[in-house]
Formats: C-alpha cells, sequence, structure tokens
C-alpha cells in the first residue's frame, strides 16, 4: 500500500509527522514517500506542484496531504501559489467527492458554537462535489456589460454547471455512503431559482431509486444553513454542489468546536483520496508546536477506511483518539479548565500510546 506524504507548509509538517508517527505502529505494509508541496516546493523548485511531486502522488493509492500557504506567497502570480498545488491534484487525479465529516466529540460538547444537547452526539457527513460548478464553469472573466442594470459598466461572470453525469457519480457516493451509516440522505439544492440545480434535484431522485433503503429528502440551500445550527442532528448524510458545499462543511465545522478536529477525504472514482485536515497551514501558530494534530491523524484513519480497506485500523485510530480525549489530553485549541494542555507532538505521543 503505497502512500505519499506530502506535508506542505507552515503546521503542515507539525501535524502529519504525527499522523506518520501513529501510522507506522499499526503494524501494516505501509509504504510511506515524502515529497514537497505548496510554498515549500515553490521555494525548492520554483513551482508549488513539482513534475516528481505529481507522479508520486499518481503513483499512490493515497495521499495524505498536511496544509499549504503562507501570507508570504500572497503576491506571487497565481499560477506559482502554494493553493494551486491543491487544486492541482483535484484536478489531475479526478477527485470529485469531497467528504467531511462533522463529528462532536462527548467531551468537546461545550467547544461548540451551538448548546450541548443540540449538538451531543452529532455525527454528520458532508458530501460536496468538487470539481464542477460555478468554480470551474466556462466562461467566466471581466468584460464590459451590454445589457443587465448598467450597460457599458465592467462587470465580471462565473458559470454554474453541471452535467448529467457529474450529478450521477455524487449522487451513488452519497447513497453508498448513508447505506453505511444511517441511511439518510439530504439533498441541498437551489432548484427554486437555478436551472443548474433543478436538473441536480432531478438527477438526484433518479439515482435514489436505485436506493430504495436509504431516505432521501432535499432542502434549498439556504434552509439548509439554518436547519444545520437549529437541528444539526436531522441530518446524516448531506450531499450538495461546490459550492454550497464549500460553506455548509465550514458552517457544520463550527458545529463540533475546533476545526482542528476535523478531517477531510477526497475521493476519486477508483477510491484513491486525498486525506487532509480540513484546515489550513496556520501560520500564526507554525513552528510552535501547539496545533492540534488530530484533524490529520483522523484523516489517516478515513485513508485507511476508504482508500486502503484497512476498517479495523481506521477503526483502532478513532478509538485511540476518543480515548486520550476522554483522558482530559488538550491541545490549546480545545483546552478548557480541568483538562490538561499539551503540545503537538504530546498528542501524537498519546495517540500512539493509546
Ligand atoms: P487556517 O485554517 O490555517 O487557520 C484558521 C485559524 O484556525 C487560525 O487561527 C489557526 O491558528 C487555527 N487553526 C487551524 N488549524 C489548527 C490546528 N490544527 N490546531 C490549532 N489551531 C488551528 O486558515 P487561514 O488562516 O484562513 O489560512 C492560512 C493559510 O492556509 C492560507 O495561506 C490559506 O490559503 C491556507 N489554507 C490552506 C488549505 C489547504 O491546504 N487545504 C485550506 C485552507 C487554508
Ligand atoms: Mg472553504
Amino acid at each position: 500500500m503505497k502512500i505519499a506524504v506530502l506535508p506542505g507548509d507552515g503546521i503542515g509538517t507539525e501535524i502529519v509527522a504525527e499522523a506518520v508517527k501513529v501510522l507506522k505502529v499499526l503494524d501494516l505494509p505501509l509504504d510511506m514517500e515524502t515529497a514537497l508541496v505548496g510554498g515549500a516546493a515553490y521555494e525548492a523548485k520554483g513551482h508549488p506542484l513539482p513534475e516528481d511531486t505529481l507522479k508520486l502522488a499518481k503513483a499512490a493509492d493515497a495521499i495524505l496531504f498536511g496544509a499549504v500557504g503562507d501570507w508570504k506567497f500572497d503576491k506571487l502570480e497565481r499560477q506559482f501559489r502554494p493553493e494551486q498545488a491543491i487544486l492541482g491534484l483535484r484536478k489531475h487525479l479526478g477527485l470529485f467527492a469531497n467528504f467531511r465529516p462533522a463529528i462532536c466529540y462527548e467531551q468537546l460538547t461545550h467547544a461548540s458554537s451551538l448548546k450541548p444537547e443540540l449538538v451531543a452526539g452529532l455525527d454528520i457527513l458532508i458530501l460536496r462535489e468538487l470539481t464542477g460548478d460555478i468554480y470551474f464553469g466556462q466562461p467566466r472573466g471581466r468584460r464590459t456589460a451590454t445589457d443587465g442594470h448598467f450597460p457599458g459598466a465592467e462587470e465580471a461572470f462565473d458559470t454554474m454547471r453541471y452535467s448529467r453525469p457529474e450529478i450521477e457519480r455524487i449522487a451513488h457516493v452519497a447513497f453508498q455512503a448513508a447505506r453505511k451509516r444511517n441511511k439518510h440522505v439530504t439533498s441541498v439544492d437551489k432548484a427554486n431559482v437555478l436551472e443548474t440545480f433543478q436538473l441536480w434535484k432531478d438527477v438526484v431522485t433518479e439515482v435514489g431509486k436505485e436506493y430504495p433503503d436509504v431516505t432521501l429528502d432535499h432542502m434549498y440551500v439556504d434552509n439548509a444553513a439554518m436547519q444545520l445550527v437549529k437541528q444539526p442532528k436531522f441530518f446524516d448524510v448531506v450531499v450538495t454542489g461546490n459550492m454550497f458545499g464549500d460553506i455548509l462543511s465550514d458552517e457544520a465545522a463550527m458545529l463540533t468546536g475546533s476545526i482542528g478536529m476535523l478531517p477531510s477525504a477526497s475521493l476519486n472514482a477508483g477510491n484513491q483520496g486525498l486525506y487532509e485536515p480540513s484546515h489550513g497551514s496556520a501560520p500564526d501558530i507554525a513552528g510552535k508546536g501547539v496545533a492540534n494534530p488530530l484533524a490529520t491523524i483522523l484523516s489517516s484513519a478515513m485513508m485507511l477506511r476508504y482508500s486502503l480497506n484497512q476498517p479495523e485500523a481506521a477503526d483502532r485510530i478513532e478509538a485511540a483518539v476518543k480515548a486520550v480525549l476522554a483522558s482530559g489530553l488538550r491541545t490549546a485549541d480545545i483546552w478548557s479548565e480541568g483538562t490538561t494542555k499539551v503540545g503537538t507532538r504530546a498528542m501524537g505521543d498519546a495517540v500512539v500510546a493509546a
């Protein structure tokens, strides 16, 4: 089982080191190879996603990714910016299905932005389509308006679009994921206003007929944004497009407390996947040894489950994380009165020991 390890920038290197430590004690034949990505790769090789890094990623069964980016690269031309590495990997590997579980661990209910009773036991999965929608639709650009409210004015435009096969494949992923969970899919759209999401709703409904054991309901995105904070436990699997998913997954993140706890996976049709924490490179705390490595450690558990077919090993990691939280250890982002504050390495060591 080949794993490409791409730590990246900022806290990326610190947190990935802890996940690698955890993977190494599992006693599995994991072949891990590390390469540069993001700003680190740009500085060493002149490109955020160098040829050899891409080659390693393509040949791997799974990619363990830290985070990329730093303020010092903000002035670079777009193609050289660190974020281009993650966009490039998504594109080259066809990673169209983005899984973002939002789980509220019992010991952390107080860290949520919501009342504890609303989030206690919360375990939902946001499934975001990742390679289509208004983020990639052509044409896009700037021009002079010839119609609209201000003809002659400078305007910018993007194109929202989805094809039937694109919707079909993400819908299948959603129903299959729901089968392994609580058999409930909520498809989020804006079919009352957008043509794109009328097609979305039609296709998800059709695909749903192949999964009679799974309950399907539809919700407009504005209502979904409300329901996520009003009654988050209503949801099981939420499937939606790229833009709505971007926003709702960040909203769901706040239900659980810290972004430092949230793993993510991006899969292609062959179950090859990229696994990374939901957060970024956190330059404000980089190099201080205080970052929470649990999101990355939990991402490695998702990697074992989804791409490497090692569900028992994934269970072991998740159980170890729960045990460590139960023992009272906390990194600064999830610390509260009465618990023990530890750094990145000590947290990783505790998961290894558990
Ligand atoms: P961020 O997620 O890096 O940080 C937001 C806040 O959360 C900061 O206060 C940070 O200290 C805290 N935080 C994040 N992860 C943490 C952890 N594991 N433990 C404790 N605290 C944590 O988002 P921000 O500040 O908007 O972006 C920083 C850089 O990261 C930018 O260059 C951005 O482009 C990049 N980024 C990269 C992503 C990726 O590699 N996939 C995703 C999001 C942002
Ligand atoms: Mg986002």
